[in-house]
């Protein structure tokens, strides 16, 4: 049976001393009630290595946002994938829309990411997903086996068992706009047919595929119904421990 999985990204959110009092505030409602999932949560370098000391005997995990495509050297301001292991986080989301469109995080430099991060034994959550623009000229799918193909593909199957894969369409992202269930399981089911094409159906049938973009307590459940919809990867709603709880809920 795959993972399900509710991720929080903070994203450029929190004060240290903010982020740690959202986090011992879920690490006390979660204390309180066992989840029926995997609860990571996205946190800024800067609280990676309290909020891991923190929540290390409890269920949730923590992950990096981001890490540098570089080992290590002179590269004023970046933080590694061996750092970031180093704070006691499991996770590094990598290729969220935003690090691609801010940053200008080419499919290649992603790949580079990827390789360090897992050489570090970290996990990887993989962001796909295509712009409005993709979307109403119908080429979500393409895009999203493209970004595939260009900076995950090449793992070998056992590499891929540490990668979590988060489907965001970049119009739902923070707009309050969510993909229908309807819509987001015909991708989901598309992009896990692409893992089968590469890994076979059984690693396939493994990968958790979350889901991103305006999910809340809301509409999680029906979100978390459809068969191929293994969670999901929070942004705003993951700013607040009720919110973020009633997502987490969806799965009970
Ligand atoms: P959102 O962000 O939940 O605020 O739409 C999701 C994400 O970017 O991971």
């Amino acid at each position: 049976m795959r993972k399900h999985i509710v991720a929080g990204n903070w994203k450029m959110n929190k004060t240290l001393q903010e982020g740690v009092a959202l986090a011992t505030e879920l690490k006390e409602i979660l204390a309180a009630e066992k989840p029926n999932c995997e609860v990571i949560i996205g946190t800024p370098f800067i609280h990676l290595a309290t909020v891991s000391e923190l929540v290390k005997d409890c269920v949730i995990a923590v992950s990096a946002e981001n890490c540098a495509n570089k080992a290590s050297g002179a590269y004023t301001g970046e933080v590694s994938a061996a750092m970031v292991k180093s704070t006691g986080a499991e996770y590094v989301i990598l290729g969220h829309s935003e690090r691609r469109e801010y940053y200008h995080e080419t499919p290649e430099i992603l790949k580079e990411k990827v390789d360090l991060a897992l050489a570090e034994g970290l996990k990887v959550i993989f962001c796909i997903g295509e712009s409005l623009e993709q979307r109403e000229a119908g080429e979500q799918e393409a895009v999203c086996k493209a970004e595939l193909a260009g900076s995950v593909f090449h793992l070998t199957p056992e590499q891929w068992k540490s990668i979590v894969i988060a489907y965001e369409p970049i119009w739902a992202i923070g707009t309050g706009k969510t993909a229908t269930a309807e819509q987001a399981e015909e991708i989901h089911a598309y992009i896990r047919k692409c893992v089968a094409e590469v890994y076979g159906a059984e690693l396939a049938d493994e990968t958790s595929i979350l889901y991103g973009g305006s999910c809340k307590a809301s509409n999680a459940p029906e979100l978390f119904q459809k068969p191929d919809i293994d969670g999901g990867l929070i942004g705003g709603a993951s700013l607040k421990a009720p919110d973020f709880k009633g997502i987490i809920d969806a799965w009970k």
